[in-house]
């Protein structure tokens, strides 16, 4: 039997480089490989929890649907769907509810993050919190173990969640007998931290983020919000600069090699920022192509999602029905 993966992206914002890199890059690769079963998805419902209207609702999961189309996402080899279309994910998140001890979720990051905040400001410790972010990991367990998830590639950030789904699962099994394979997560070696334009990591929270898929000319305006110092044209830059990391991600290793020395022998920061957006711009291209072509083309999106939906509820339902039996439902 082949190891299954999955691996799902929330439609909170527009992908930018550093989702391309520390995520969907490494998902696609994988599955090109023969030696796995993957499911991708646009964990809509996630999203939910932070987003604030419709339009948003349907831009950004248009905008990740169309991404990971144009990354190179094979629909005839990936399941590829939309979390809201397979409602057996809403079902399991109800009964792993009640597997899952309250205290589990008092200690998850996200909502960690949302008390200490609170109680640094001085408000009450739950103010702006809802249901949804609370739950939010209970969800994610029911996206993984529906399908009898071995891997799921993600970034370091959600390694908690993967360990939270584990520890749901084996609550279930220890009640009921062994139905959820226990998932691990597959964090890729060495990922590249991408540094966005302020030179922390690039994260839609900082705003510091440069998008994938957009105009070659708001590429070039992100480009060129690059901080850098105040080096003048003819001074040697620091190498372990923002532009130059960036670069080595998108040159062949013999060019960005080139590019460093020259960086080192003091190549202004104007022209720097050219060069890194040329070669960015030659990267993103034919993939921007596709991109835009599905945005244009939105109607073939929702087929193809239709068809992955349908696919996973073949798997889902089958779950659902053991999951039923165990508890004793009828
Ligand atoms: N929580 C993930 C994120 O923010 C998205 C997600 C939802 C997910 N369900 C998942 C990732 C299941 C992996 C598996 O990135």
């Amino acid at each position: 039997m082949k190891k299954k993966i999955l691996t799902g992206i929330k439609p909170t914002g527009y992908a930018h480089l550093g989702n391309y890199f520390g995520a969907i890059k490494f998902a696609i690769d994988l599955s090109k490989s023969d030696e796995f079963d993957c499911f991708y998805f646009i964990a809509d419902y996630h999203a939910l929890t932070t987003l604030k209207t419709k339009e948003e609702m349907e831009e950004y999961s248009y905008n990740i649907a169309c991404t990971w189309l144009a990354c190179g996402l094979d629909p005839n080899k990936v399941v590829f769907y939309r979390q809201s279309d397979v409602p057996e994910v809403f079902e399991l998140n109800w009964i792993l509810s009640n597997v899952t001890p309250k205290g589990l979720m008092n200690r998850a990051h996200a909502y960690k993050a949302a008390v200490e905040k609170n109680e640094a400001e001085g408000q009450e410790k739950d103010f702006g919190v809802n249901m949804g972010l609370y739950n939010y990991p209970i969800l994610m367990a029911a996206d993984i173990l529906l399908f009898g998830t071995n891997l799921v590639p993600v970034g370091l950030d959600q390694k908690q969640h993967i360990e939270i789904a584990r520890d749901i699962a084996s609550s279930f099994n220890n009640k009921y007998g062994n139905v959820f394979v226990l998932p691990e997560d597959y964090i890729q070696e060495n990922v590249a931290t991408l540094v966005g334009l302020d030179g922390r990591k690039m994260s839609k929270s900082y705003g510091n983020q440069i998008q994938l898929f957009t105009t070659e000319n708001v590429l070039k305006k992100s480009i060129n919000k690059i901080v850098t110092d105040c080096k003048l044209p003819g001074e040697p830059k620091d190498v372990d600069c923002t532009i130059n990391k960036l670069y080595k991600l998108f040159a062949e290793e013999k060019q960005a090699k080139d590019f460093e020395e020259r960086l080192k022998a003091g190549l202004s920061w104007g022209e720097a920022k050219q060069e890194l957006f040329a070669v960015v711009n030659e990267y993103i291209k034919p993939m921007r192509e596709k991109f835009d072509y599905y945005q244009a083309h939105k109607g073939e999106v929702d087929k193809i999602l239709a068809e992955g939906a349908e696919k996973a509820r073949m798997l889902a339902k089958k779950t659902i029905a053991k999951v039923r039996k165990t508890i004793g439902v009828k």
